[in-house]
């Protein structure tokens, strides 16, 4: 079964963008502080998320630490998310009345033009055995062969099995690599992917170094700002293409990222997870991914990179120096204890690399059409895209022209729970959100982000929701918006009156 493109039926069911100026805008929700913000105070009492520090000297939460020893890491903001979507009545049974646009996954049916995937797996009594923490041999081979061929042809180093580690997904290779980072600074940028919060948090002999990316010059890392110099940073991770944001660091730009790992003594961890999910203007281009591979020049020194694209298979790699990979296979051994071993063996002939170029050229021509539909009827509904995504498949929406209080995050996710749409709210990609005394002040308050990774008919059902919640806006005013928020699916109704 193929996704349809868009009919010009799907196309009408835009409503005509709605202005907010006669709303009646009950001025006792023009909230200051997330205190006055139930969608606000229901992320508070989760557990982990509690304001750390602030009362007692201590940084945990007496009344969740009951258990001896055990603190709460906080859980990332997918899993927040679909807790609270569960509050509201989501489960695996009534999941088709749902959209769910929280999901940081593709779809994984078929898709037009795209080669089959294998829906069986056939494997001999050895692959019952243990893999080794680093990967089947053959399915390694089968990755360097990939971006030998993708990235580095005519250059004099290339890369070897040795230069990559198998991992059980793409958690699993981010914790593995921040297991062996040692006492040193390590520097993120937010907004960023959710999981690197706790991933950093976590492993706590690094020390964690953030840089706020400036929306008005479009999330761009700017590589030559002086604290990347001067810090002493030895670590910089970031995802490339960018998660939440859709934007990619690639050409000079990328090549430049890569020279610092050879110049300085820095090491740049790229997580180019959706590096083949990239939007090319020119048709041309379709099928070309991107990756710092190509600007590697020396296999065993430079950068290190992580991807791969079936998620429920739990078969991921790391790309980088020797050296990286056997301090890899040493932290797999008493974190993970290796990917699944039948499934490393079945992937071996899906990294052949003219299998992933058609791969690429159907997935490409795929997510374009649907990221083109997604940002289409948004601005038909009112709600325009300012910075569209040109990788990924997520939108980073600017909320901050809607009127309060679903111009926030956390706010319009809870309105859209009660419309059976999940989204994730922005501040869970400013990396440790809970420890902001005002989630208010969140760089990322006004933004969600929407996947259009899921079906075109999912991605429809969404955009109908948000266009219920806008026209409830216009025509009801705003006091029937920022409360009763489930806090469970047997628990009443309301969390509390009105906040
Ligand atoms: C940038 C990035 N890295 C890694 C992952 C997680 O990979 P996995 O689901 O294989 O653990 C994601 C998933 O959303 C991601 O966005």
């Amino acid at each position: 079964m193929s996704s349809p493109r868009p009919t010009s039926a799907q196309a009408s069911r835009a409503n005509t963008p709605l202005h907010f100026r006669d709303v009646d805008l009950d001025v006792s929700k023009s909230y200051k502080h997330e205190d006055e913000s139930e969608a606000h105070q229901l992320y508070r009492q989760a557990a982990g998320h509690k304001v750390k520090g602030t009362i007692l000297p201590q940084t945990v939460n007496p009344d969740e630490e009951t258990v001896p020893g055990i603190q709460h890491p906080g859980s990332t903001g997918v899993i927040y998310c679909s807790d609270r979507a569960q509050a509201n009545g989501f489960n695996y049974a009534s999941s088709h009345e749902w959209s769910n646009l929280g999901q940081g996954a593709p779809e994984v049916g078929p898709i037009p033009g795209a080669p089959d995937r294998p829906l069986k797996v056939e494997y001999d009594n050895d692959a019952l055995e243990y893999a080794p923490t680093t990967g089947v041999k053959a399915l390694r081979e089968a990755v360097a062969n990939l971006y030998n061929t993708t990235y580095r042809q005519g250059k004099a180093s290339q890369y070897t099995y040795e230069n990559v580690c198998i991992v059980p997904g793409g958690r699993a290779g981010l914790s593995r690599v921040a297991a062996v980072i040692g006492d040193v600074y390590c520097s993120y940028q937010v907004p960023d992917y959710t999981a690197y919060d706790q991933m950093l948090s976590a492993f706590r002999r690094l020390v964690p170094v953030p840089t706020a990316l400036d929306p008005e010059d479009h999330y761009n890392l700017d590589i030559k700002q002086k604290d990347i110099h001067t810090q002493g940073l030895a670590v910089i991770i970031a995802s490339n293409p960018r998660n939440p944001t859709g934007q990619v660091i690639k050409g000079k730009d990328l090549k430049e990222l890569v020279d610092i790992s050879r110049e300085s003594t820095t090491t740049v961890i790229l997580d180019e997870f959706y590096s083949w999910y990239i939007y090319h203007d020119d048709d041309k281009d379709i099928g070309k991914s991107i990756s710092s591979a190509e600007y590697v020049e020396d296999v065993n020194q430079d950068s290190v990179v992580i991807n791969w694209r079936l998620p429920g298979w739990r078969i991921c790699w790391v790309i980088g120096p020797k050296n990286l990979i056997t301090a890899l296979s040493q932290s797999g051994s008493f974190l993970d204890g290796g990917a699944n071993h039948p499934l490393q063996l079945a992937a071996v002939p899906l990294l052949d690399p003219q299998h992933v170029h058609s791969e690429r050229i159907a997935l490409q021509k795929h997510f374009k059409m649907k990221r083109d539909h997604v940002l289409k009827r948004l601005k038909a509904i009112g709600v325009e895209v300012t910075l569209p995504p040109v990788a990924t498949f997520y939108i980073w929406l600017n909320l901050e022209n809607l009127p309060d209080p679903i111009n926030n995050g956390l706010t319009f996710f809870e309105e859209l729970l009660k419309e059976k749409t999940i989204v994730i709210p922005g501040i869970f990609f400013d990396i440790n959100p809970a420890h902001r005394r005002n989630l208010f002040n969140s760089p990322c308050h006004h933004f969600v982000r929407l996947s259009f990774g899921p079906p075109l008919e999912d991605l429809d059902k969404g955009i109908d929701a948000i266009a219920r919640v806008l026209r409830k806006a216009k025509k009801e005013g705003m006091r029937s918006f920022g409360h009763s928020y489930r806090r469970s699916i047997d628990g009443p109704a309301s969390l509390t009156s009105h906040v």
